[in-house]
């Protein structure tokens, strides 16, 4: 059984008048910490953080890190990767019911019966998993590398590709691959729909469209440009364009209008009569919570020993492969 986490202790709120940006600053030098940051953390945190970037971006610094700890401004999957990483160093989470739809619908042991169906099979795995579900995995790979990875698997070598289906149709259309897939999405990506796109485009024309490759098939296929959070920061701010219509969630904007002030960004709305979409995991960390965490130095990640080693593997693997 692993330990997801520290059990929350009881959180004392920071005082009030409390200049927290300043206190965070002063526990990050006093606790010798680094805050790594994804983007779609709400936009204070992301300017306070000492990097900010995708998941495969976010594991690269967890392993290069010298700080004795990380505080992790993303969701569970991201810090535990950091944790698997990293043993030795303390690892805070902010508020640690930031899930994750894909890591949470893709339980051990359904994943272990699922695996038995198909022996001989090579296990890559988002790193949208939880640690148990990588110890099970050959692989690891992240929405940046998937297509890279998978290319590098002899061709007769036959795959199973978790949690995302999304992804995973993704990467066999790209790849040519067939590759079983276990049938987990993302509850804000799936939310984007072609008839919704369709609107949006006959009002911005010119507007290329952008997309996570987390979204379902029917809008991916409409799409200028598929890549993970960081590739399309990087597209944005190459793209001689001035309009972007971007599927994915809007986090992200922050970092793309610091990169081209000069750009329209259009999110676009999911279909579920909201009018942006926020992942309701992410958006649980706040500055508040940042600064708790910090002070308190809870909750922190931890993973039984037996199970960190089989998931590193992946990990690993992963980073090399990259
Ligand atoms: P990235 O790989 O782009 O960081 O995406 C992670 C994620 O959770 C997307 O929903
Ligand atoms: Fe998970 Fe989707 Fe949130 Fe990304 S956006 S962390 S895949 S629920």
């Amino acid at each position: 059984m692993i330990q997801h986490a520290t059990e929350k202790s009881q959180v004392h709120s920071p005082r009030a008048g409390l200049d927290l940006h300043a206190e965070i600053l002063r526990l990050k030098k006093e606790l010798h910490a680094v805050i790594l940051a994804h983007y779609y953390q709400e936009d204070e945190i992301q300017d306070l953080a000492d990097f900010v970037g995708d998941s495969l971006g976010l594991s690269q610094q967890a392993s290069q890190t010298s700080a004795d700890v990380i505080v992790f401004c993303g969701v569970h999957f991201m810090a535990e990767t950091a944790k698997i990483l990293n043993p030795a160093k303390q690892v805070l989470l902010p508020d640690t019911d930031a899930g994750c739809s894909l890591a949470d619908r893709c339980p051990p042991e359904a994943f272990q019966k699922f695996l038995l169906q198909y022996p001989g099979h090579t296990v890559v795995t988002y790193i949208n998993s939880r640690a148990e579900i990588k110890a099970m995995s050959d692989i690891i790979c992240t929405s940046s590398n998937a297509e890279h990875i998978v290319r590098q698997i002899p061709p007769d070598q036959p795959i199973v590709f978790a949690p995302d289906r999304h992804l995973g149709r993704w990467v066999m259309k790209q790849t040519g691959r067939e590759m079983v897939l276990w049938p987990g999405f993302c509850v804000v990506h799936e939310q984007f729909s072609e008839r919704q796109l369709l609107k949006i485009k006959s009002q911005y024309p010119q507007a290329k469209i952008i997309a996570h490759p987390e979204c379902v098939d029917t809008v991916l296929r409409w799409a200028d440009f598929v890549g993970s959070t960081t590739a399309l920061l990087k597209y944005v701010t190459q793209s001689p364009q001035r309009q972007f219509i971007v599927l994915t969630e809007i986090g992200i904007l922050h970092s793309m209008r610091k990169a081209r002030p000069d750009a329209e960004l259009i999110p676009l709305p999911p279909s579920n009569g909201c009018n942006c979409s926020t992942c309701p995991y992410m958006r649980l960390n706040t500055v508040e919570k940042l600064y708790v965490c910090m002070r308190d130095r809870t909750p922190e990640i931890l993973i039984e020993e037996p199970i960190r080693l089989r998931a590193f593997q992946g990990v690993r693997r992963m980073l090399e492969m990259s």
